[in-house]
């Protein structure tokens, strides 16, 4: 049997290479970083792996696909729920996690479910591990202190050293 995430990833690899965005780099990167992260993420929270890199590969399916960054959360939900409901591989619940943790992954200074956060995590990590020499976004600078300390990493060393 096909895997379902491999038929998933072909399928989004070409929404998004068919839109020839200057970002393409940029996009494909964060999609696998992020998704890579979830899984990780997965294993150390004891959820679902495949459904968490489901999350990661679709989170930011709405600007990637030649819509607008402004909203694309609660748009690339609703996009990412056409997406999964027309592949008819996946159950109901399993495409209400994927789609509320979509929904909820720009609001990373509060507490949701363990997808939602998990997302939330995954593209944090994706954001301050791309080139530990950028500055970290501020509203990100909390959950990334977490995750440190979370994977008992010093996290003082790494939160302040672009900074050295
Ligand atoms: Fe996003
Ligand atoms: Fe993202």
């Amino acid at each position: 049997m096909e895997n379902r995430l491999e038929i998933l990833r072909n399928k989004i690899d070409n929404i998004i290479l068919n839109e020839k965005s200057d970002h393409i780099r940029m996009y494909i990167s964060h999609m696998y970083g992020v998704a890579r992260f979830c899984t990780l993420l997965a294993m150390k929270r004891n959820l679902n792996v495949e459904l968490a890199a489901t999350c990661g590969m679709l989170h930011d399916i709405f600007y990637m696909s030649g819509g607008s960054s402004e909203n694309h959360a609660a748009k690339g939900a609703k996009q990412a729920e056409t997406i999964l409901k027309t592949m008819r591989l996946y159950s109901d619940d399993e495409i209400k996690i994927v789609t509320t943790a979509i929904s909820r992954h720009r609001d990373k200074t509060h507490m949701h479910e363990p997808y939602d956060e998990l997302l939330k995590d995954a593209d944090v990590m994706d954001h301050c591990l791309y080139n530990t020499a950028f500055p970290i976004a501020q509203w990100e600078m909390e959950r990334y202190r977490n995750l440190l300390i979370e994977f008992g990493i010093n996290e003082t060393k790494c939160v302040y050293s672009y900074t050295n």
